[in-house]
C-alpha cells in the first residue's frame, strides 16, 4: 500500500480570488449545474433494511477507542494503556460526551493455543488476563473490545491466530471475559467466502452472548473487498468500507472520498466504517484534524480515537470532545451525509438531522482559501425569513436569510448547523471574511493583499472592524477602511492592504492572519479569522536551468518525499537511485511518486519547460503513470497514461506569462501502487 505524504502540500501556491472578492456576492450554483450523482439522495437501498437494528445494538454510531492507530503492535499495547484510556474516558469527560468502547486490536495473543484449542493473552502484555482488563473496563461504566481476523492468523506478521475454522470456541471465550465488541478481520481468509465467513461468527457471537446476557457488537472488517454495505445489514452493525487509514492528509482524503457514496447504506444498526481515528498522532495539522473529525461526523461514522490519549495536548481533547460534533455524528435519525457539490475541491455535505435541522460541512479539500456556498433551500429547509446558522467549531449562533457560506482555509472544514428558528433574528448576523489572491512578493517588496467582510444575515452587522497582521518584521499599512459603524444586509467593509516582507527574509510561505469583530444590534460580539498564505519567492534566472537545481514552491508526492536527482526511491527522504528510464541513466531532474505536484515560481519570465518523462525502471515492469504540466490554471501538456513498456517521452511545454509552473503526475487512473515518475533532465528556459 503506497500512502500518500503530504507534509509540504500545504505550502502549495495561492491562486487568484481578489476578482471575486471584492466585486461579486454569491457562488452559489443552481441545482441544476450540479452533477446528478452529487444531489443528494434520499433513497434507501432495500439490501440496507436494518435487520442488525432489531437487537437494538449501536443504534447510534459507535463511539469509543482502539489502539491500533497509535501503537500498531508495540509494546505499549498493553494493559496499562488500556487501563489509562478507561481512566481518561472518565476523568476527562469523554465518557461523558459519549465514548464507551475501549478496544484492543491485534497482537494481545499468543502465537499459539493452548493444548485444548483456546486463546492465550499475551502474557507481557496483559499478565492477569483479558478478563481482569474487562472487569476494570466495566468497573468505570465503559466497554471493552477485541479483535481477531476471519482467517486462519490475523494481519500482524508474527502469526497470531484467527478464528477461521474456531468460531464457536472464540466467540464463547470473547464472551465469558465480557467482551462488548469484536472487530473481526480479514486477514489469511484462505478464499472462504466473506460472506459465509463473517455469518458465521456473527452467529456464534449471537449463541455466546446468549449464555452471558451480553450483547456483542460486531465490526467487519473486511475493507470493503466485497462490498458489505450490500449484504452486511444484517451481519454485522458497521462494516470497514475501505483499506486502512493512516496518519495524513492524503490518506484521510482519499478514505473520505470512497465512504461518501455509500451514504445510502448507513443507518441506525448498521454504519459505514471508514476506519479509525488518527486525530492527534501528528501527521496533519490541527485544521486538517478539525476536518478529519468533521468529516467522520457529517458521515455518521463510527469515532473510534486512534490515539494515546495519556500523551494527547490540549487540542487534541478539544477536537475529538466537541460535543456539537459529536451530536452531529450521533444523530438519532441515523442519516448518513450526502455530497450536494464538489466542483473544484469545494465539498458541500449535508445531513439530515431528527430535528429538521442540517449538519453541513463546507470541506475545502485544496491547498488555497477558498469561499464555499450554498443555501437554506438546497439544503431541504423550509422556506423561512431568516435561519439559526450556528458554527459548531466556534460554538457561536448567527442569522442568515438563507445563505449559507463561508472562506474556509487550505484543508479546513467549516461545520453549520442551520435550522429555521423563529427566533433567528435575535443571533448576530453571520458575516463572510474573505481574503483574495495570496501574493507573491519578493524579499523587501510590496505586495497588495485584499480582505472583504460581508454580512450575508438578515439583520444589520454594526461596529465593524477588520484587522490584517503578520509576522514580525512585515510591515502591512493600508488607506482603505477598515472599520464601519453599521454594514447592512448584503454590504461588505473591503479594504485593499499593502503587505512588504522584511529586506532579510528567506524565500518560503508565510502566514498573515485578518481578523474581524463586530456586534449585533443587542450588542453580542463576533469574532472570526482566517490565514492568508503569503509567498516570498526569488525570480528565476535568465537562460537555462535544471529545475533541480531551482528552489520548488511546494511538493506534494504520493509517497516519501519528491527528490532531486534520483529517483523517488522509497519513503524516506534521500533514499532514491539513479534516475533510469529505459535502460538509460539522466544525471537531472526529479524523481516523484503519484500523485504528486511539484510548483515553481516562474514570475512571467520562462518560455518553456522541457524534459524526457516515463516510469523509472527501479519498480521492473510495475507503474502507470501520467505527466501533466499546468502554466498557472491551465493544463498546457499532457502525456496521456505510460507505463514502463513506454519509452521514455520528450516533452515540451509553452508556459510564457505563466506566475507559476505546476508538474503534476497522476495515477494514469487507475491505483497509484509502484507509481514512480521521472522528470529526466527537467529545466526551465527564462
Ligand atoms: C488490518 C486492519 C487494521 C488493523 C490491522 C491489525 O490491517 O484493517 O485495522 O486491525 O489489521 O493487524
Amino acid at each position: 500500500m503506497r500512502h500518500r505524504s503530504l507534509r509540504t502540500a500545504r505550502h502549495r501556491v495561492i491562486g487568484g480570488l481578489a476578482a471575486a472578492l471584492l466585486g461579486t456576492a454569491g457562488l452559489t450554483l443552481p441545482a441544476a449545474a450540479q452533477p446528478a450523482a452529487a444531489r443528494p439522495t434520499t433513497a434507501e437501498p432495500a439490501a440496507a433494511a436494518p435487520a442488525a437494528a432489531k437487537d437494538g445494538l449501536a443504534l447510534t454510531p459507535p463511539m469509543g477507542f482502539n489502539n491500533w492507530n497509535s501503537t500498531h503492535c508495540r509494546a505499549d499495547f498493553n494493559e496499562a494503556m488500556v487501563k489509562g484510556i478507561a481512566d481518561i474516558f472518565v476523568s476527562k469527560g469523554l465518557k461523558d460526551a459519549g465514548y464507551t468502547y475501549v478496544n484492543l486490536d491485534d497482537c494481545w495473543a499468543r502465537p499459539q493455543r493452548d493444548a485444548n484449542g483456546k486463546l492465550v493473552p499475551d502474557p507481557v502484555r496483559f499478565p492477569k488476563g483479558i478478563k481482569a482488563v474487562a472487569d476494570y473496563v466495566h468497573s468505570k461504566g465503559l466497554k471493552i473490545g477485541i479483535y481477531t481476523s476471519a482467517g486462519t492468523k490475523t494481519c500482524n506478521t508474527a502469526g497470531f491466530p484467527g478464528a477461521l475454522g474456531h468460531e464457536r470456541s472464540d466467540a464463547q471465550q470473547f464472551a465469558d471475559w465480557g467482551i462488548d465488541y469484536l472487530k473481526y478481520d480479514n486477514c489469511n481468509n484462505q478464499g472462504v467466502d466473506a460472506k459465509q465467513r463473517y455469518r458465521t461468527m456473527r452467529d456464534a457471537l449471537k449463541a455466546a452472548s446468549e449464555t452471558t446476557g451480553r450483547p456483542i457488537v460486531y465490526s467487519i472488517c473486511e475493507w470493503g473487498q466485497n462490498k458489505p454495505w450490500e449484504w452486511a445489514a444484517d451481519v454485522g452493525q458497521l462494516w470497514r468500507t475501505t483499506g486502512d487509514i493512516s496518519d495524513s492528509w492524503g490518506s484521510m482524503l482519499s478514505i473520505t472520498k470512497k465512504n461518501l457514496p455509500l451514504a445510502p447504506y448507513a443507518g441506525p444498526g448498521h454504519w459505514n466504517d471508514p476506519d479509525m481515528l488518527e486525530v492527534g498522532n501528528g501527521g496533519m495539522t490541527d485544521t486538517e484534524y478539525r476536518s478529519h473529525f468533521s468529516l467522520w461526523s457529517v458521515m455518521a461514522a463510527p469515532l473510534l480515537i486512534g490515539t494515546d490519549l495519556r500523551k494527547a495536548d490540549a487540542k487534541t481533547f478539544e477536537i475529538l470532545g466537541n460535543r456539537e460534533v459529536i451530536a452531529v455524528d450521533q444523530d438519532p435519525l441515523g442519516k448518513q451525509g450526502t455530497v450536494l457539490s464538489s466542483e473544484g475541491g469545494r465539498w458541500v455535505i449535508s445531513k439530515e438531522m431528527a430535528d429538521g435541522s442540517r449538519a453541513v460541512a463546507l470541506f475545502n479539500e485544496t491547498e488555497r482559501p477558498q469561499r464555499i456556498a450554498t443555501t437554506a433551500a438546497r439544503l431541504g429547509l423550509p422556506q423561512a425569513d431568516g435561519y439559526r446558522l450556528r458554527d459548531l467549531w466556534r460554538n457561536q449562533d448567527q442569522n442568515t436569510s438563507g445563505s449559507v457560506a463561508a472562506t474556509v482555509p487550505a484543508h479546513g472544514t467549516v461545520l453549520y448547523r442551520v435550522s429555521a428558528d423563529r427566533r433567528w433574528a435575535s443571533y448576530p448576523p453571520a458575516a463572510e471574511l474573505g481574503a483574495g489572491a495570496a501574493p507573491f512578493t519578493e524579499a523587501g517588496a510590496t505586495a497588495p493583499v485584499e480582505t472583504a467582510l460581508r454580512n450575508f444575515g438578515g439583520t444589520a452587522a454594526h461596529q465593524a472592524r477588520v484587522e490584517l497582521t503578520g509576522p514580525d518584521g512585515w510591515r502591512i499599512r493600508t488607506s482603505w477602511p477598515t472599520r464601519a459603524a453599521t454594514l447592512p444586509t448584503g454590504s461588505r467593509l473591503a479594504t485593499r492592504w499593502q503587505v512588504t516582507a522584511p529586506k532579510d527574509v528567506k524565500p518560503g510561505a508565510y502566514e498573515l492572519t485578518v481578523r474581524a469583530d463586530y456586534r449585533s444590534a443587542r450588542g453580542d460580539k463576533v469574532g472570526t479569522e482566517l490565514p492568508v498564505p503569503v509567498h516570498v519567492v526569488v525570480a528565476p534566472p535568465s537562460g537555462a536551468s535544471y529545475a533541480s537545481d531551482l528552489p520548488w514552491l511546494s511538493a506534494a508526492n504520493g509517497w516519501g518525499p519528491a527528490e532531486k536527482d534520483t529517483s523517488v526511491g522509497e519513503n524516506a527522504a534521500g533514499d532514491g537511485h539513479p534516475i533510469t528510464l529505459d535502460g538509460t541513466v539522466h544525471a537531472k531532474g526529479l524523481g516523484v511518486h503519484a500523485p504528486s505536484e511539484v510548483t515553481y515560481y516562474t514570475g512571467g519570465h520562462c518560455t518553456a519547460f522541457t524534459a524526457k518523462v516515463g516510469v523509472d525502471d527501479e519498480e521492473g515492469t510495475a507503474g502507470t503513470v501520467a505527466f501533466e504540466v499546468w502554466a498557472d490554471d491551465t493544463k498546457v501538456l499532457s502525456t496521456g497514461t505510460l507505463t514502463n513498456a513506454d519509452p521514455a517521452k520528450a516533452i515540451s511545454a509553452a508556459v510564457d506569462g505563466a506566475t507559476t509552473v505546476r508538474l503534476v503526475v497522476t495515477d494514469g487512473g487507475d491505483d497509484v501502487t509502484s507509481d514512480h515518475g521521472d522528470w529526466a533532465d527537467a529545466a526551465f528556459s527564462c
